[in-house]
């Protein structure tokens, strides 16, 4: 017996990286996964996003598992195409239990000539696609009266502003995360009557293609102090998104059914202070 067998999971940003992680190892616990992507790139970022071929390798790599796959293409800063997905998703598979808001992108090292269109793009997708996100499955699961779960993908740059070199890129993403959080701690307000359960999950480096660009590497050179800052306690470079699905699955299974409203670092100790 899986510890989510039955369940059904919507992921944003779920074609690669943490989100294609989250989408098997929860699938392995007998979720059927909602895979949601934008497959797309965003201009003003220094690194592609992913393709529907990725998308397409996660439905796939879902269903080995023995569990059911939808990809649908949707970018979350389109509060109707999510609806949209919801709607088609649900259709699909089943009302929506759980969700994982974790599409999000990095604004660090753009060299794109207009960076106040960098730092609305990063606030535009970190912060209010998460509330879009949020908004496009409530409805539904109040009125159902089943309760559910959401797991907000943070950073550790959503509780600490270490590493910050001052530009549009970075200044964006380290806002954008912190609000992440105020976005928790309102919903879990708001939807705790409903037995709904909200928390973030605060990762620290890992080696995803939103990291492993040119675009991190000029963040990463451009201040000595940014490379000390932003070493982990434990003596690790950077932790593996398998590591942060496993803090996940135990989040939004009934093992952490009365945590809500809980900022969740996965850090390798990085936001001890
Ligand atoms: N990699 C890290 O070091 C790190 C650390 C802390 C937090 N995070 C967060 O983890 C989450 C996952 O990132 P990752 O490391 O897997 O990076 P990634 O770039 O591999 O994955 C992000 C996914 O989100 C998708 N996406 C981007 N914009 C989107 C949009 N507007 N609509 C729908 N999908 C969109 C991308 O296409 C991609 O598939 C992000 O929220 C990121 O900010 C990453």
């Amino acid at each position: 017996m899986g510890k989510l067998d039955g369940k059904t999971v919507m992921i944003t940003g779920a074609a690669r990286g943490q989100g294609r992680s989250h989408a098997v190892t929860l699938a392995e616990e007998g979720a059927n996964i909602l895979a949601l992507d934008i497959c797309a790139d965003i201009e003003t970022l220094s690194y592609g996003l992913a393709t529907a071929d990725d998308l397409a390798e996660t439905v796939k790599l879902v269903e080995a598992t023995g569990a059911r796959a939808v990809g649908l293409q949707a970018d979350v800063r389109d509060a109707d195409a999510l609806r949209q997905a919801v709607d088609q998703g649900t259709a699909e598979l089943g009302d929506i239990d759980i969700v994982i808001a974790n599409a999000g992108v990095a604004g660090h090292g753009s060299d794109h000539p207009d960076q106040e269109q960098v730092f609305r793009d990063v606030i535009d997708v970190n912060l209010r696609g998460v509330w879009n996100t949020v908004h496009s499955v409530v409805p539904r699961m109040i009125e159902r009266g089943a309760g559910g779960c959401f797991a907000l993908v943070s950073s550790s740059h959503g509780l600490s502003g270490r590493g910050d070199n001052g530009t549009a890129g970075v200044d964006s993403y380290i806002a954008a995360k912190h609000g992440v959080v105020g976005l928790m701690r309102g919903f879990a307000h708001w939807l705790a009557p409903h037995m709904i359960r909200v928390n973030t999950v605060h990762p620290t480096g890992v080696p995803t293609p939103m990291v492993m660009n040119d675009g991190v590497q000029r963040y990463l050179t451009s201040d000595p102090r940014v490379v000390t800052e932003m070493a982990n306690l434990l003596p690790v470079p950077m932790i593996e998104a398998a590591d942060v699905s496993r803090a996940l699955l135990w989040l939004v299974s009934d093992d952490a059914r009365y945590v809500t409203g809980v900022a969740l670092p996965v850090d390798a100790g990085f936001l001890t202070p």
